[in-house]
């Protein structure tokens, strides 16, 4: 596989940063992950203006303009075979030559990188896109609008859920529904889907906008407002969604079924769309 760090191209085995770097010892960095169906980069807008914000959260500055992103993943897509992908880029504040201090330097060198990690097909089936979850409090820090790289708190829910046999954690804080470990968080009643809002306790997902706007589309009444953990026992659906793997049906929660135990009609409907939304943009 091919590899973009500090501008220059290379294989991933000879790829190399400092053991100062800021990302490695401070978790000082934020990232995105954009999906690309045969070759084409899906909704590179959204995740760009979130790359924006998520810079400006941690006052760093983009080592490159976004037109050479832009002509970088290009190329990064190309050398890694033009089909289905995923494409991780990362900034961190790099390395500066004081000795280790938490504090910002004035100056450094920043570490920017891309690579490209194989992608599952999107599919409506819903025998294989159906999931299992546990609910978990949420333990992760109070900022998780930003794209940190600082995941070890997604990364032990995400683990707690495969120790007990499921894929993901279904997150909630203060007697609330927030997010999942790597994906946002809906669930349907009576019809109407419901999502918790933006703000600091969840990522402002990509693929949550898409799933708000084609519910509008299709004229479902989708309502971002905060949701009682309970609530989710009750849901006649539930899915969570990201950029890696669209809109996956939850079945089981902990050892409860969901609804009949199957994804649910309004799941269909919205992840066909969502299917169709992606061929019209290759
Ligand atoms: N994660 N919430 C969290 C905590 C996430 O890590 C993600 C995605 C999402 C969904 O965002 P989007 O729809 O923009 O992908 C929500 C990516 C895929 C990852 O870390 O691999």
């Amino acid at each position: 596989m091919t590899v973009f760090l500090n501008g220059e191209w290379m294989p991933a085995q000879t790829a190399q940063i400092s053991i100062f770097d800021r990302g490695f010892l401070f978790a000082d960095g934020v990232y995105e992950v954009i999906p690309v169906y045969k070759g084409e980069p899906f909704h590179l807008e959204g995740h760009f203006k979130r790359l924006r914000r998520s810079l400006a959260a941690i006052d760093l500055d983009n080592p490159l303009e976004e037109s050479e992103w832009f002509n970088a993943i290009e190329k990064l897509i190309v050398e890694n075979g033009a089909g289905d992908m995923s494409i991780y880029l990362q900034i961190t504040r790099g390395v500066s030559s004081l000795p280790r201090d938490h504090q910002f330097p004035e100056e450094f060198t920043p570490t920017f990188l891309m690579a490209s990690n194989p992608i599952k097909p999107l599919t409506d089936n819903p025998d294989k896109a159906a999931i299992k979850a546990i609910l978990k409090e949420d333990i992760r820090w109070g900022r998780c609008d930003i794209k940190s790289v600082s995941m070890l708190g997604n990364a032990m829910l995400r683990q707690a859920a495969v120790a007990n046999g499921a894929q993901e954690a279904l997150l909630m804080r203060d007697g609330h529904l927030t997010e999942g470990a790597a994906s946002n968080l809906f669930i349907v009643q009576n019809g109407e889907i419901m999502t918790p809002p933006e703000s600091p306790e969840i990522l402002s997902g990509i693929t949550r906008a898409t799933v708000l706007s084609l519910a509008k589309e299709l004229g479902i009444q989708a309502n971002e407002t905060p949701i009682p953990a309970a609530t989710i026992t009750q849901a006649d659906e539930v899915w969570i969604s990201s950029s890696t793997k669209g809109v996956a049906p939850v079945i089981q929660i902990d050892d409860n079924p969901v609804g009949k135990g199957n994804p649910g009609p309004v799941w269909q409907q919205i992840q066909r769309a969502y299917m169709s939304a992606v061929d019209k943009s290759i």
